[in-house]
């Protein structure tokens, strides 16, 4: 697994009102393979989630993962960790299916046969297969979550950063989603309001008001959110 440093990481937004300190000073250490971020709306669940890839900058402290500094070398961190967003189509950057796939893997595979190939297997394998030529546009919400899913996985990061890859998704593709997600070899951090799925995380994190009020053992950090709602 990954190591993900925050060290006294705090983040504050220009606002019309003269800036909001979204995130308070924060450190922290994940090494676990599964750790959820929970909280309510607003709380800086996804700022803390960005700032592991640096779409978010800190404005003080730094982040680090394996040791690599995000601010001071963003693209090698980004080669580590991959991102994926609530809305999935903010990711389907090519027309076809099979073209999006084939982007995260121009790196890895630079015959275009031998890519091909590949994009197909990495379609069978996220259960979208025969759907290579289809437009990205064409796809229902839980094939387009797949196929961000999928295209971030491509790229073998060590590291998958998912916004609520959950939320916009029947019951069968969220299930399928978070089967898939709690199923990955590498390093997961999860920002979800699905109780149950951060339940199966190894550990989690409450944040509330921009502080990380809670964290342990994910069952327990489950627990003490839902007695306090
Ligand atoms: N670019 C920005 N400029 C100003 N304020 C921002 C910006 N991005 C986020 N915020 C503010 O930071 C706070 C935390 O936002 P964040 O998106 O991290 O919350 P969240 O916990 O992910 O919430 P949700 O569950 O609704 O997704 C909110 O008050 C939000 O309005
Ligand atoms: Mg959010």
């Amino acid at each position: 697994m990954a190591l993900i440093e925050l060290e006294r990481v705090s983040v504050r937004r220009p606002t019309a009102e003269g800036g909001l300190l979204v995130l308070d000073e924060t450190s922290l250490e994940l090494t676990e393979p599964r750790v959820a971020l929970i909280g309510p709306n607003g709380a800086g669940k996804s700022t803390l989630a960005r700032l592991v890839n640096g779409l978010v900058p800190a404005s003080t402290g730094s982040v680090r993962v394996d040791g690599v500094d995000v601010a001071r070398d963003g693209r090698e961190v980004r080669r580590r960790v991959g991102f994926t967003f609530t809305d999935p189509r903010a990711q389907l950057v090519m027309p076809t299916v099979g073209e999006d796939v084939g982007l995260s893997l121009r790196r890895t595979h630079r015959d275009r046969d031998r890519r091909r190939e590949a994009v197909r297997k990495v379609l069978t394998d996220h259960g979208l297969d025969g759907l290579e030529d289809r437009s990205v546009h064409a796809l229902s919400g839980g094939q387009a979550q797949l196929l961000a899913l999928a295209g971030v996985l491509a790229g073998n990061p060590d590291v998958l950063v998912a916004d609520e890859p959950t939320t916009l998704l029947d019951l069968g593709n969220a299930r399928l989603v978070a089967d898939r997600l709690m199923d990955l070899p590498q390093q997961l951090l999860l920002v979800t309001h699905d109780l149950e799925l951060a339940a199966r995380c190894d550990r989690a994190l409450l944040v509330v008001g921009g502080r990380v009020v809670a964290d342990g053992p994910a069952g327990d950090v489950v627990d003490q959110y839902r007695s306090a709602a």
